[in-house]
């Protein structure tokens, strides 16, 4: 990647000494299922954020980011995240987990940056912090594997408020070209399979709407409200609850957790039935199961927006669309969705104008390649 030896000797006079490739991901099913123990079938793409790194002739740590031009200097051994703008929160959190755990890098000066549309739910994030440990992990040669990286990455960003599941780390450092992966998040059990659509295009409609603090807030509050009702039904997670579990206690659980407890024992069952369908090569059922997975984001999770809601209703009302959802934590972001290629042009151009007419905003479309997890480039 000549292009980040570049920037990096630009920015900093010295070679890099390593340059790193962590990809964002999609999610096909499986929204709020990873932090309730279940079931996800996410993918790394081939949007993703690059990494420069070399080894540094002074005590301080200098990570500089292309995309805000702005950079943070600090020294290795800092003991919390500290304040500022969100990414600089995220590297400081990165290190100190890093320490917690024996892991002291040498200095270092790092520049990073990416094409992964912050807030579009394609975890921007995960990669960010999963990209910088595999990075370090090779500068310093911790010999970390995969699963430690994505432990400790999770681990940063609960230090900073998010209550993340493990999905996302997950995705973006076992993805594996032209495959999706079923996750089972108790187990962290990994099973690719190649994603076949035949004559359907999978592509993502960001909605350009993004609500990052509401977001974070909103996300925690639904973990502990999935934890309230998983101890009221006696379990450790709802992964293992079902409805008829729900509706003996029901005189027990607020209407509000109950509707959202619903809603991740029906999600979690749609993976599985999902992959099934896949496998089986019954596309209608694919899409039929998108289709009521956003009703439950709507109805039941309420994690959804207007903006989502339009986009997808328009898609999952469109001829020759097989279904479309909201993808990610919500409240934003992008829709997932899967057109018949011959009508795939005229959906896009429909959708856009119509969104812009009702929201006056922009939406944009990504087409999707599936590639492999972090590595170095
Ligand atoms: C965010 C989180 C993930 C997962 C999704 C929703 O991306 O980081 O752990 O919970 O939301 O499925």
């Amino acid at each position: 990647m000549r292009d980040w030896s570049d920037k990096f000797l630009n920015r900093f006079h010295m070679d890099a000494e390593i340059i790193v490739k962590a990809p964002g991901r999609i999610n096909i099913i499986g929204e709020h299922t990873d932090y309730n123990l279940g079931f996800v079938l996410p993918a790394a793409i081939d949007r993703g954020i690059f990494f420069a790194c070399a080894e540094s002739e002074d005590t301080l740590i200098e990570v500089f980011a292309e995309d805000f031009e702005e950079s943070v200097k600090f020294l290795a051994d800092i003991k919390s995240p500290g304040d500022g703008k969100s990414w600089m929160k995220y590297i400081r959190a990165i290190i100190v987990q890093l320490n917690l755990r024996g892991h002291y890098t040498k200095s270092f000066k790092c520049i990073f940056g990416g094409d992964i549309p912050q807030g579009g739910g394609m975890s921007s994030s995960a990669a960010l912090c999963c990209g910088l440990i595999f990075t370090l992990n090779e500068l310093n040669d911790w010999q970390l594997t995969r699963k430690q990286i994505a432990l400790i990455a999770q681990a940063a960003e609960h230090s900073i408020g998010i209550k993340c599941g493990i999905m996302d780390q997950y995705a973006s450092l076992f993805g594996k070209k032209g495959q999706v992966m079923l996750l089972d998040c108790r187990t962290l059990e990994t099973q690719h399979f190649p994603m076949e659509l035949g004559n359907y295009t999978l592509f993502l409609i960001n909605s350009q709407q993004t609500h990052e603090f509401a977001t974070e807030n909103e996300y925690n509050v639904r973990r502990s409200s999935c934890e309230k009702v998983a101890g009221i039904l006696g379990l450790k997670s709802l992964r293992d609850a079902d409805e008829s579990m729900l509706e003996q206690h029901k005189d027990e659980i607020d209407p509000e957790s109950f509707k959202r407890a619903l809603y991740v024992i029906e999600e979690n069952k749609r993976v599985l039935s999902l992959v099934g369908a896949l496998r089986d090569g019954n596309l209608d059922l694919v899409g039929s199961i998108l289709k009521s997975a956003q009703e439950g984001m709507k109805n039941l999770y309420q994690i959804t927006t207007p903006e989502i809601d339009f986009l997808a209703d328009f898609i999952n009302n469109y001829p020759g669309a097989l279904g479309a959802r909201m993808m990610g934590g919500g409240f934003g972001g992008c829709t997932i969705n899967m057109v018949l290629n011959e009508v795939f042009d005229q959906c896009i151009d429909e959708v856009i104008s119509s969104y812009k007419n009702k929201f006056g905003r922009d939406a944009e479309i990504y087409l999707l390649h599936l590639e492999d997890g972090v590595n170095v480039v």
